[in-house]
């Protein structure tokens, strides 16, 4: 069983952070998202990784490098533009070869392991009706922004249909799907959608269409697509809720911790509160402030005399000076202060190497 990873997506929905980083390699508690989706794929046995990427790749390179820091093998394969889920196992068609696949879309983050996931559909292939593909389905509450699946009585998919103005149910595909070499055949013969790219909803179609079965799995934890603001703090806020304390850095005697948090080594906490859930990275320095629940601060910042709630804080930044922020996510390397207390809260997107002067 070989994993294609995809991380090729411009991320034009989280700019401007994404006009300096590679969406996929936001951190979320402390943890860029790309690696999330590798370590599952190693958690269920798979080594052999291949990553699609656009034109992010040098950075996303840089980051996973060969893929040893995972326990993986990396394999690299570009895609030129962004013309589809289907597109993408088309051009990894040579580092597939006729193996078994998962395809992971590299923004998504799940709850569940995935391991039980991927053992389900070996053990089907072993049965009397080996499936084609494999897919994850989650009910959801918007289903025309996604790839929809009708079932029948007895829970078999019947039909698949993308992003329908008329959702046939409220069951949709979420990013993580089975395939055997059938699959080849499949993204070779279907032709691009109206947003012009080849779907791989239309893909599975087609091998209903031809008979095959098509295995389906309903996914009971939480399933995120971190595209967007909300829900990539959303992310981080699920993901704090797992963490259990971990302290290296040093706390005074004038600063309290409460709950659970991770504190970084060399990262120094004076005369501050820290009420987890929290993450703060190594190297960082927080003084006379409080960093509030469901907050994530990367390595080498800095937070002085201000309020943090609910907001990811990317490695390099400071904060100085701010009554309050909340719901923000700020880049890397970046500078948000202020030159007078005023007692308003602020919600900020800020991008890497940016400098904000609230007066
Ligand atoms: C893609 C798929 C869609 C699936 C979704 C899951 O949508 O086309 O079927 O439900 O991922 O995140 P996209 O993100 O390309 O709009």
């Amino acid at each position: 069983m070989k994993a294609l990873i995809l991380a090729g997506g411009a991320g034009t929905r989280l700019r401007p952070i994404t006009h300096t980083r590679a969406k996929q390699l936001v951190p979320v508690a402390n943890k860029p998202i790309l690696h999330y989706g590798i370590d599952a794929m190693v958690a269920a046995g798979i080594e052999e990784i291949g990553v699609i990427v656009g034109d992010t790749r040098a950075e996303v390179t840089s980051n996973l490098g060969d893929g040893t820091q995972f326990g993986a093998s990396i394999t690299y394969i570009p895609q030129d533009a962004p013309l589809g889920l289907a597109h993408c196992v088309l051009i990894a068609r040579e580092f597939l070869g006729d193996d078994d696949f998962v395809m992971y879309l590299g923004d998504n983050l799940l709850e569940q392991d995935l391991a039980a996931f991927v053992r389900a559909f070996e053990a089907a292939r072993a049965g009397e009706e080996p499936p084609a593909a494999q897919i994850l389905l989650k009910q959801v509450p918007d289903p025309h922004r996604f790839g929809i699946a009708t079932l029948d009585e007895s829970g078999g998919v019947v039909a698949l249909v993308e992003k329908p103005e008329d959702p046939p149910s409220d069951l949709a595909l979420v990013g993580v799907y089975l395939f055997t070499s059938r699959v080849h055949d499949a993204v070779a013969a279907i032709e691009p959608s109206p947003r012009g790219e080849l779907e791989i909803t239309d893909a599975i179609q087609w091998l209903l269409d031809r008979g095959e079965r098509v295995r389906c799995e309903l996914l009971s934890g939480w399933w995120i697509d971190t595209g967007k603001l909300t829900p990539l703090l959303e992310a981080n806020r699920l993901l704090l809720e797992k963490i259990e304390t971990h302290i290296e850095g040093s706390i005074d005697d004038a600063s309290s911790i409460e709950g659970r948090v991770v504190i970084g080594a060399g990262t120094e906490i004076v005369n501050s509160t820290i009420r987890g859930p929290v993450a703060i990275g190594a190297g960082s320095r927080i003084v006379d402030s409080f960093v509030g629940p469901f907050s994530a601060i990367g390595n080498d910042c800095e937070v002085r005399h201000s309020e943090i709630e609910h907001s990811v804080v990317m490695d390099d930044s400071s904060i100085t000076d701010i009554p309050r922020l909340e719901d923000s996510l700020i880049g890397s390397d970046a500078r948000v202060a202020r030159s007078r207390q005023k007692p308003r809260a602020l919600r900020l997107m800020v991008g890497d190497h940016c400098q904000i002067d609230v007066e």
